[in-house]
């Protein structure tokens, strides 16, 4: 597929889903998709390489539950956390294509954006992509490789953190690593988003809620979206501080 069609099609996807793309953020998608491409050759970041399945299993799998999200909370506005973390986020996904989505609405820049995950090369691959384009700059971005058991004793705890994953295998036992960076949120919002296909594992719900039961409202909930013309099932997990702490 060459760039033209790319974008041809990244943008007819993309409007099928009422998300706003132009062609500056095309562009950027398929530079994106280029270097998954190319570096994919030299190490294993993705298995998903025909250009149309990045677009929607990459691409627009990432981008739309977190547009999605916003519309199931009532209130909810991400101009509130002080960090979002992208945990076992592999080649950047869904972080990566949702800073995409977002350079042109510049009052989401106030915040942290942690790209982590214990593969080295899958951080280095993030981190060189962003140092090579100046679009990202207005971001505070940081890449760290790291495990997620690990990473809560660094330095990376803040007030009112947003963690957001999608398709870790080994989910179930990092839920209580999670947590510890979400207890700390003072909003009564969304905490914690979790995406999954039908192939995924899933979370296991008495183990969230042996965790965060009696402090959070946990929802799973199922969405569609449109790829050429077909309807597609995603799952979509997501918590809510109880408004009574
Ligand atoms: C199946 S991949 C998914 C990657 C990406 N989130 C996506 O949706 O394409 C799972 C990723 O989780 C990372 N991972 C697994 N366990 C982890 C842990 N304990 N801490 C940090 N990263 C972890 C792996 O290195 C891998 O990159």
């Amino acid at each position: 597929m060459n760039k033209n069609m790319f974008i041809k099609d990244i943008i007819s996807n993309f409007q099928d889903n009422d998300l706003s793309i132009d062609e500056r953020k095309s562009l950027i998608f398929y530079e994106f998709y280029k270097y998954l491409i190319n570096e994919n050759k030299k190490y294993n970041l993705t298995t998903i390489v025909d250009p149309r399945d990045v677009i929607k299993k990459h691409f627009l799998d990432s981008v739309l539950p977190l547009v999605e999200i916003q519309k199931k909370i009532k209130n909810f506005n991400y101009d509130n956390y002080e960090n979002i973390i992208d945990f076992g986020c592999g080649a950047g996904f869904p972080l990566m294509p949702y800073l995409i989505y977002l350079i042109d609405q510049r009052s989401k820049l106030n915040f942290n954006y942690i790209f982590t995950d214990s593969n080295k090369k899958k951080i280095a691959f993030i981190s060189k992509f962003i140092s090579n384009n100046n679009f990202l700059n207005n971001f505070d971005i940081l890449c760290v490789q790291s495990r997620l058991e690990n990473l809560y004793n660094k330095n990376f705890k803040r007030q009112n953190t947003l963690v957001i994953g999608r398709a870790i295998t080994n989910f179930n036992q990092l839920i209580k690593y999670i947590f510890e960076f979400i207890k700390l949120n003072s909003i009564s919002e969304l905490s914690f988003v979790y995406l999954v296909g039908p192939n995924f594992i899933k979370p296991n719900m008495d183990l969230l809620k042996s965790y965060f039961g009696t402090k959070y409202e946990i929802y799973y909930d199922s969405y569609h979206y449109e790829y050429d013309s077909k309807a597609i099932k995603r799952g979509i997990f997501y918590l809510k501080v109880k408004k009574s702490l």
